[in-house]
This record gives structure tokens, sequence and C-alpha cells, in this order.
């Protein structure tokens, strides 16, 4: 039922699923189709796909079939329990969800396997990651067209969705530094922002990413925080 190219990317009892042909023509419930009503064909389309989607991977989590709303922040309002996160760019549309125990947030970000426009790398990266970016060579298992500016972008995309309907950090993409292991097909992300008291989990992500045949894929788990000290642990 898992995607199995983007399974690793999340905790094992999470489920991703990537959409098919059929799933951008999919039904939306009523109170969704009010979220695209004016929309585009292009936007109904990519909206449709995601919530066929995620009706699928929360179908797998055995709860039970209701409409996925748009949160004020634009996120999807999943089920109470579910965490998850959803993406579409052109000719690909995933999602995941998992429980809530699980983790505290999830972010899944897809990109198409094209350059990171040049306008825009001095925004998108750090000088570190510039410095990567300049000297790491792609290795033989990225997509023609790939490139790391692209995979950093999409890596800060999934770092922001993670965090943004419980910790709420506004972000911009100098506020997160990147340190990717292209062996491991792993990064860290550093944030250089104040993170609230509640969320020190936050400061430093784990996130990994694939390459498929015509897009780059991250996902970012934020873990869930420990408890607070004397409500459900003796800390002597
Ligand atoms: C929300 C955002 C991350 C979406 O990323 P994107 O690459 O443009 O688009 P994607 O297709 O991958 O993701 C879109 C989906 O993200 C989800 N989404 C939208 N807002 C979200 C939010 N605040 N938090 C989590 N998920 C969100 C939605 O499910 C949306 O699809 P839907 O409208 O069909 O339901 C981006 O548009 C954004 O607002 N970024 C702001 C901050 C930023 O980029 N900072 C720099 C990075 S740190």
């Amino acid at each position: 039922m898992t995607d199995p190219a983007l399974a690793p990317l999340f905790p094992a009892a999470a489920v991703v699923v990537v959409a098919r042909p059929e799933m951008w023509e999919a039904p939306l419930h009523p109170e969704e189709a009010v979220s695209v009503a004016r929309a585009v064909e292009h936007r109904r389309r990519e909206f449709a796909a995601g919530r066929a989607c995620a009706r699928e991977a929360l179908t797998a989590l055995e709860i039970p079939p209701q409409p996925l709303l748009v949160g004020p922040d634009r996120a999807p309002v999943w089920p109470p329990g579910v965490v998850g996160s959803l993406t579409h760019c052109e000719g690909f549309c995933a999602a995941v969800v998992a429980p809530a125990e699980t983790a505290a947030g999830l972010g899944l970000d897809a990109e198409p396997a094209q350059p990171l426009p040049e306008e825009v790398l001095e925004t998108v990266l750090t000088d570190s990651e510039q410095q990567f970016v300049d000297t790491q060579p792609l290795p033989a298992t990225a997509p023609t067209g790939a490139d790391w500016a692209r995979l950093v972008f999409s890596a800060k995309e999934s770092v922001y969705k993670c965090q943004s309907s419980c910790v709420g950090l506004s972000l911009d993409f100098h506020d997160v530094e990147l340190e990717i292991d292209p062996q491991a097909e792993v990064f860290q992300a550093v944030l250089r922002v104040d993170v609230p008291a509640a969320w020190p989990q936050v400061r430093r992500l784990t996130g990994r990413y694939r390459w498929l045949p015509q897009h780059v894929v991250t996902g970012v788990v934020l873990p869930s925080g420990s408890p607070a000290p004397g409500r459900s642990e003796r800390t002597s």
C-alpha cells in the first residue's frame, strides 16, 4: 500500500501514497470542493490528486472517510490523531500520513528534476549551501536535469511544512541551513531562528530524499517532544 520508493523517507508507521493517473480526476467531497470552486483547472486537478492520495493513505491507517479541509494556514486539517503532508508539482503528487504518536509533524515536498532558476539561487541558498552546490558532483542516481539547488529548495519546503501547523514558525530560506550527506541521502536542517521553548527539537531536524526518474522528493520528520517534567515522568 505504501509507496516503496518513498516509504524510507518516513517512520515505518507512516503511509505514503503517490498519485496514479486517475487520481488527478478524483471527485472531491462537497466540503473540499468549496476550496477550489473558483480555481483554474490545473489547481482543481492537483487539489483533487492530493485529496485522493490523502484519502487512500488515511484508509490504510483505518481512519473513517471524511473531508480533508483547508486550514487557516492553507495546510490540510488532518483528522485527530493523525499527522501528514501533501505535495504536488508538474506530473507528480503524493501524500504521507502517520499516527500522531509517531511524530509531531511531517513534511513532504516534490520538485521537478530541473535546475533551480539562476535568479532565485541567492534567495534560497546560504553561502555554505552554494559552496556545496558548486563543488559536489551529482550522483549517478540523480535524473537528467536535476541539481542540488533544487533539492535544497525542496528540503526547505519540507522543513517549513513539518513544523508549520504545530510550531508555527514563519521561515525564510536563509533561516534554514542544510548539511547534506549524499552517500546516505540524508540531510540535517539547522534552524537559525529563535524557537519556542516547548519545541527544542525543531532546532535541528533530520530529513531524507530520493531521486525519482523525473523528480526529487524530500521528507522531514518533526519528532514528538519529551513530556513536560512533572506531567508524566519523574525527574529524580
Ligand atoms: C506551503 C508551501 C511550503 C507549499 O510548498 P510548495 O512547494 O509551494 O507546494 P507543494 O505542492 O509542495 O505543497 C502544497 C501543499 O502544501 C500544503 N500546505 C499549504 N500550506 C501549508 C502549511 N502552511 N503548512 C503545511 N502544509 C501546507 C497543502 O496541502 C498544499 O496542497 P493543497 O493546497 O492542494 O492542499 C509554500 O507555498 C509556502 O508557503 N512556503 C512559505 C515559506 C517558505 O517557503 N519558506 C522558505 C522555506 S523554509
